[in-house]
């Protein structure tokens, strides 16, 4: 595909993108499925007209610029006065020039201005004879459109008898609300359609479509009239309402007279931020001068009105690509897919997830990894992917993988409803976090894997890592296959657990972002889960290689997390410890100043054990004294002496523990000068910090 967004360099280029657009602009008038986002094709349109400016010598005859919708769309019944399109403005500048425009053409200020919707459908010029419906037709190419009369009383808001026997001609938009697109998503599920990419091609594809064994409402909104000339834009909309037709006025981003250009782009502001809340789709705020005396002082061109404007908002809807797709268990059990997409910047947020909603609705949608897919995003609400653009298929895409056992526990995946679920349900998140919890890097709790887990859950006698403090010998074995040394062991391994210092506590709890090493850092910042629990977001960011985003999350879960820390703190569990001493009384003391940065640091490593101020890597086996320590225990080793561990060698690390089979990571060392010492050695250097 082109850059859109590039200038055009060469004829060939300029050909290039006339082509491009030519094709983009009869996909999205017959069916609305193009390539092309709004964006793209705007910035593209915008390329072409710049390069005519420039070389007005070379203009393309099927150049899509000044021609109503592109030159694509055709029909043959002759609109009685040419239906236009707008020209289009960006930004407020723009409009400001705009309408600086408009008002030195009429050498005097605009009278009044009416800001309204654009709503994001297909025009459709509706006429009634002595107020009975009588013809509806598309806009085709501004001059003659497609009879469409045979879906009209599909569409709702457009009356087939107006209050006043009038002759009239209706001008206005059609379109599929929301709730209108998902139900018509739904109803061509089951009839074997594909689905819609997006309600304006539902729209697109609905008001054309003959002989469908199934009915889709849409939705008109009526913005203008053919007949009564005289009336302000604004009162002509009054009196379109009064007869019956549906109008933006309906809705809360209804059509408001304005005075001057400053309150024309404060009520454009309103009706962007309302945007995401509307039940229907925008894509920008049309700007008219209300008064017909301006309008007709004004005039239009062959392609768009004078008088009004169109200021274009960010799409919505942009075509990227299916990564993967990712399976998460809910808090109930619920076992959700979330799109992974390459990077899209949707109105200036860059999405890389969005919602797939469940498995019955990926099948729905036709979706295969490696599809450019339509992703839409509204203000704060979810990103979601919508359709595949199936035109652009290379038949390298794959199927889309649905999880056959539970992807946290394992257990079986109950697939009986829409939404499919872990079969333990809220279970599912008790037995994975007490597993977690129980593993080797954080309580180490021997005895207590899948099996037992699943039986403490099931029997109602474990909900949380709190409750395993509580178990009793009795309570253990009442369950099956536990013998009396069983129980025993249990009940040891757990007094053992209660005496884990606070970093492997503080790890058990499974917060998102803080495994062993993080654990630790915050332990070793913070040095008691008070002071953990009383740290805000800002606080936290303060600790070594914590970013503001995981600051928040873990502030966040923290948070969540508060009824189980009171339990456990009341148990006991996380405040008898060993705190890593050194750091944990200089964090004591930045505590009480804010946590400043730098001189923390430094002051952590000054006076913080005999590796103050090292950085160091462990490879190889560990021998001697060291011989039964794990990796985790010698990063906990290594941290209570005051060093920071890490994992790669790199410029920053100052010393190495290397041990028998030490490979790549001594060669490393070695070429960078890094100091290297055995075990026994290094075992020598932090002595007093050693495990009893
Ligand atoms: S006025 C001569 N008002 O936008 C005036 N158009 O990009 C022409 N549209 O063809 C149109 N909302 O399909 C007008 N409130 C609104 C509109 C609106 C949507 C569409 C219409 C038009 C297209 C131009």
């Amino acid at each position: 595909m082109i850059d859109t967004a590039a200038p055009l360099a060469s004829p060939s280029e300029y050909a290039d993108a006339v082509a491009t657009a030519v094709q983009a602009a009869a996909a999205y008038y017959a069916d609305g499925a193009t390539p092309l986002g709004d964006d793209e094709y705007d910035a593209l349109l915008k390329a072409v007209a710049a390069y005519e400016d420039a070389h007005p010598d070379q203009v393309l005859p099927d150049s899509p610029t000044g021609k109503v919708a592109g030159g694509a769309a055709l029909g043959d019944v002759p609109h009685s006065v040419p239906m236009l399109s707008l020209d289009n403005v960006f930004s407020a500048e723009e409009l400001e020039t705009w309408a600086a425009g408009l008002e030195r053409r009429l050498g005097r200020p605009v009278t009044a201005w009416c800001v309204e919707p654009k709503l994001d459908g297909l025009a459709v010029a509706a006429r009634y004879r002595a107020g009975r419906l009588h013809q509806l037709i598309t806009r085709g190419d501004g001059l003659a459109g497609e009879d469409i009369t045979h879906t009209a009383d599909a569409v709702l808001g457009l009356p087939a008898e107006l209050a006043e026997p009038l002759d009239l001609e209706l001008r206005g938009e059609v379109l599929l609300t929301q709730d209108q697109f998902d139900h018509a998503n739904r109803i061509r599920a089951d009839h074997g359609a594909t689905p819609f990419a997006n309600p304006r091609n539902g729209a697109a594809g609905t008001l054309r479509a003959k002989d469908r064994p199934y009915r889709i409402e849409l939705t008109f909104f009526a913005y203008d009239a053919v007949g009564p000339d005289d009336l302000a834009h604004s009162a002509l909309l009054d009196r379109l309402a009064a007869l019956g037709a549906n109008t933006a006025a309906t809705t809360a981003a209804r059509p408001r007279p304005c005075e001057g250009v400053q309150e024309v782009q404060q009520r454009i502001d309103e009706i962007a931020a309302l945007r995401a809340e509307l039940p229907f789709g925008i894509d920008g705020v049309v700007v008219k001068a209300d008064l017909a005396a301006d309008r007709a002082e004004a005039g239009s061109g062959s392609r768009a009105p004078r008088w009004a404007v169109a200021r274009k908002l960010a799409a919505q809807h942009k075509v990227t690509r299916l990564l993967g797709v990712e399976w998460n268990v809910g808090r109930t059990g619920i076992i959700a897919p979330r799109a992974v997409l390459e990077p899209v910047v949707i109105d200036g947020v860059t999405v890389t997830f969005a919602t797939l909603h469940n498995p019955a609705d990926i099948e729905r949608r036709g979706l295969m990894i490696g599809d450019q897919v339509f992703v839409y995003r509204a203000g704060d609400v979810i990103p979601r992917v919508e359709a595949p653009v199936l035109d652009a298929r290379t038949g390298a895409e794959q199927p889309i993988a649905f999880p056959e056992a539970c992807p946290r526990c394992g257990d079986a995946v109950d697939s009986s409803e829409q939404r499919w679920r872990c079969v333990r349900g809220r279970n599912c998140q008790a037995v994975a976090s007490v597993l977690y919890a129980a593993g080797r890097d954080q309580l180490d709790i021997e005895g207590l894997g899948g099996t037992r887990a699943v039986q403490l859950v099931e029997a109602g006698l474990v909900a949380d890592l709190a409750d395993l403090f509580t178990l009793t010998r009795d309570q253990l074995l009442t369950l099956e296959r536990m013998g009396e040394t069983s129980a025993d062991n249990l009940i040891a391994a757990l007094a053992t657990a209660r005496t884990q210092p606070l970093n492997r506590v503080f790890c058990a709890l499974g917060i998102r972002g803080t495994g062993r090493t993080m654990s630790r850092r915050i332990v070793a910042h913070f040095g008691s889960m008070a002071a953990i629990r009383a740290a805000d977001a800002e606080t936290l960011a303060g600790v070594d290689g914590i970013g503001t985003e995981k600051a928040r999350v873990v502030a966040a879960e923290l948070a969540d997390l508060a009824p189980l820390l009171d339990r456990l703190a009341d148990l006991g569990v996380g405040t008898a410890v060993t705190v890593p001493t050194a750091p944990a009384a200089v964090a004591g003391e930045s505590g009480t100043e804010g946590g400043t940065e730098g001189g923390e640091g430094e002051g952590a490593e000054s006076d913080g054990g005999p590796l103050a101020g090292e950085a160091v890597v462990v490879t190889g086996s560990m021998t001697g004294a060291l011989a039964d320590l794990s990796r985790n225990q010698m990063n906990e080793l290594i941290e209570q002496a005051g060093g920071k561990a890490s994992s790669s060698v790199s410029k920053r690390t100052t010393l190495l523990v290397a041990g028998e089979k030490a490979g790549s990571k001594r060669a490393k060392a070695e070429e960078l000068g890094i100091r290297i010492l055995t075990p026994e050695e290094f075992a020598a250097l932090v002595a007093a910090h050693l495990p009893a």
